[in-house]
């Protein structure tokens, strides 16, 4: 199974990817994290990247298909992927399209997360992760369970993301506005997009995309 999980920054893509690597055995393919592993490392992509990511901009086109395209071509990727971030232009669906076809592979679905921009800035605003296993968490609507330690590792260490904050989200929205959401009715013609609403609780949300992605059996 080959999904792609779209919507703004803050939509819960990443929340929602994990989830589905865990549920289903799906590699999750995100672009922020490889540019964030990137920017970290201090590559040659990492020192252009870091710019254009605190700006809420995107990161030029042939740099991500690349990317994805040597991503994509590894082994462990055909037992299903789940992409979290991309593709993000049209240029970037084209060159998906073109990159599934040569490896005879399809996309299942594209789940679209719809969330208001008000909501966004708020879970943004209010996302921090654990420095040592990268658990995503909110201050408000997913908390440790244990104040200052995390659920996942036991770490005592958090980070939050520098384009983490109300200007810089007003930039990624512009962006996902401009340039992603265009997108849309290109997977809705080829009638592989469904929509869930982005909005629900955290496992609200997860039973949505599970309804889609392996409906439970009807009634008899
Ligand atoms: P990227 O890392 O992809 O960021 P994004 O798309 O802006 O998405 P986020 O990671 O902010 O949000 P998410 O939808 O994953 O939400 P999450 O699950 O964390 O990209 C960063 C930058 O890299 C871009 O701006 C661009 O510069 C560059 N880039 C990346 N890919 C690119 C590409 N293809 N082309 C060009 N440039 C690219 O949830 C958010 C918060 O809300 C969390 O705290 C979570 O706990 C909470 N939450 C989640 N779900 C719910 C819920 N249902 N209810 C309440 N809270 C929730």
């Amino acid at each position: 199974m080959n999904l792609i999980l779209f919507g703004p920054p803050g939509a819960g893509k990443g929340t929602q990817a994990k989830r589905l690597e865990d549920r289903h055995g799906l590699i999750q393919l995100s672009t922020g994290d490889m540019l964030r592993a990137a920017v970290a490392a201090g590559t040659a992509l990492g020192l252009k990247a870091k710019a254009v990511m605190e700006a809420g901009q995107l990161v030029p086109d042939d740099v991500m298909i690349a990317m994805i395209a040597e991503r994509i071509a590894l082994p462990d990727c055909r037992g299903g992927f789940v992409l979290d971030g991309f593709p993000r232009t049209l240029a970037q669906a084209a060159a998906l399209d073109t990159m599934l076809d040569s490896k005879r592979l399809r996309l299942d679905r594209v789940i679209e997360m719809r969330v208001d921009d008000a909501a966004l800035v708020r879970r943004v605003a209010g996302r921090f992760s654990c420095a040592q296993c990268g658990a995503v968490y909110h201050d408000d609507f997913k908390p440790t369970r244990q104040a200052g330690v995390c659920d996942s590792c036991g770490s005592t260490s958090f980070t939050r993301r520098k384009d983490d904050n109300a200007e810089t989200v007003k930039a990624r929205l512009v962006a996902y506005h401009g340039q992603t959401a265009p997108l849309l009715p290109y997977y809705r013609d080829k009638g592989i997009l469904v929509t869930v609403d982005g909005t629900a609780d955290i496992d609200a949300v997860s039973a949505a995309i599970e309804d889609l992605v392996a409906p439970r059996p009807g009634p008899r």
